[in-house]
């Protein structure tokens, strides 16, 4: 009898190593080494496996090509994100802050899969009286979801095999622990461990499982690295905690197309689809600020509105650049082509950047919006409230075209926005009713063009 021997693996790459060391010996990252359970291999399967059965290739041209059969969430704004519903035996993993909402969703979900298919809820973080009780506020108390709370990997599996629900939803990952590990629950060896385990079930028996997942300080999901590597799905729960608007984006998605934004409201009765979200992240103002300019992000098929921010204020010392829902690195690299290409210096500046309403934007056609909502500021003077800005900035100072501009503008012109502007490349062939379009091609050129809109 070999016993359960402990290995050495790798976070970030997945390489094994018999002791522990401080660099892997494979892809040479730092402090990735964690501890594991090596798999156990029987006599005749290691020695013999490789010479008895070999694999045959098959011509692409001859395998069927099925869609994998999606059963909707019964929340539209949930089944976006995921490329329009779950997959049986697919294991998604949801990422976010406390208190966002992640087990609120998740028993609306299950709530309403049970209606259809057998879907259970494991809890590993409240009691069952606790979810309950949430259960009851959600209005969903009668609901036929099975409850289990139970964090030993090995009694969940063994009931998951029994069980055979159609849905499973593990909250969170970072509260269970299996047997074979000596680490305590939320280690990285456990999270891995456990991932691998669940995922692997659910490939065999095509359970659907969900798994929440916490973030660190940073903001990317708790764990190792190949967490997200051994999922299909990952998905985030973004969102101010003061504001009531939470979004679902996926970040990877082997099932469909990344990028695709759910959007919900925070309700005293849970979680709520909003069908129009384009203008939610716009703040109400009664007049016209400087430091303000509204961008038109896409991101997935619906465009949005945001509100950004910016506040330019003399440093006293180091200058300081802050940003909130939009890349630091990104800021840094539009003050420089801002001083180099449009003469516009603030070196001896502090820069603070916000997306309004909690919202990250990654999207590059945010830059030109941040850099005229940046000289607003600096020059104190407001970009008229009804003008809209989209556009990459280009290292050369150039404003190269975002993907969609047409749709854009369209939906800036239907939320009654009278002013644009947007890359050359962009400018629509006919003109777009109720709106006036200025193309430009270079940053001085933005920037002269929003100095003669500008109002003092
Ligand atoms: P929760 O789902 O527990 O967050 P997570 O699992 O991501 O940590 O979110 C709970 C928060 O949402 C809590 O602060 C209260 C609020 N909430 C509502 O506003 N309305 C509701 O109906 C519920 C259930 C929670
Ligand atoms: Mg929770």
């Amino acid at each position: 009898m070999s016993r359960n021997k402990t290995v050495y693996l790798c976070s970030e790459c997945g390489a094994d190593s018999p002791k522990w060391q401080g660099q892997c010996p494979a892809c040479g990252a730092w402090n990735t080494l964690v501890e594991s359970v090596a798999e156990m291999k029987s006599e005749s399967q290691s020695r013999f496996l490789s010479l008895s059965s070999v694999a045959k290739a098959q011509p692409l041209s001859e395998i069927e090509a099925r869609e994998a059969a999606r059963v909707s969430t019964g929340i539209r704004e949930f089944d976006r994100p995921l490329g329009g519903g779950l997959v049986a035996g697919g294991v998604a993993l949801i990422g976010g802050d406390p208190g966002i909402g992640k087990s609120t969703l998740l028993l609306q979900t299950l709530a309403k899969l049970s209606e259809r298919v057998p879907a259970l809820y494991i809890s590993g973080e409240e009691s069952s009286e606790q979810v309950a009780l949430r259960a009851r506020r959600l209005g969903v108390a009668a609901s036929r979801m099975g409850l289990l709370t139970e964090i030993n990997l090995e009694k969940i599996l063994a009931f998951l095999k029994s069980e055979r629900p159609a849905v499973a939803v593990v909250d969170s990952i970072q509260t269970l622990w299996s047997e074979q590990l000596h680490s305590a629950p939320g280690s990285v060896a456990q999270v891995r461990e456990c991932a691998a385990q669940l995922t692997r079930l659910a490939k065999q028996l095509a359970i659907t499982i969900i798994l929440v997942g916490h973030v660190t300080k940073e903001g990317a999901l708790a764990g190792p690295r190949i967490l997200e590597h051994i999922v299909d799905t990952v998905l985030y729960f973004e969102g101010d905690a003061h504001s009531s608007f939470r979004l679902i984006r996926a970040f990877k998605n082997r099932f469909g197309a990344v990028n695709e934004l759910g959007v919900f409201a925070m309700t005293e009765t849970g979680l709520k689809s909003v069908d129009n979200p384009s203008a939610l992240f716009l703040s109400q103002h009664e007049r016209d600020i400087p430091g303000a300019a509204i961008l038109v992000t896409q991101e997935g098929v619906r465009p949005l509105l945001v509100e950004i921010q910016a506040l330019v204020d003399g440093a006293h010392g180091n200058p300081r650049r802050l940003t909130v829902g939009l890349d630091a690195q990104r800021l840094a690299m539009l003050l420089a082509v801002l001083h180099r290409h449009a003469g516009i210096a603030c070196f001896d500046q502090d820069v603070f950047i916000n997306a309004v309403g909690g919202v990250r934007i990654i999207e590059p056609a945010a830059d030109l919006a941040v850099a005229l909502a940046i000289v607003s500021s600096l020059k104190n003077r407001a970009l008229p409230e009804k003008l809209i800005v989209f556009g990459e900035v280009g290292l050369a100072g150039e404003i190269r075209p975002a993907p969609r501009g047409q749709e854009r503008l369209k939906e800036a012109a239907k939320l009654g926005f009278s002013h644009a502007i947007i890359p050359k490349a962009n400018l629509p062939r006919r003109p777009i009713p109720g709106i006036t379009v200025t193309g430009v091609a270079r940053i001085d050129e933005a920037v002269t063009c929003a100095a003669n809109f500008s109002v003092s």
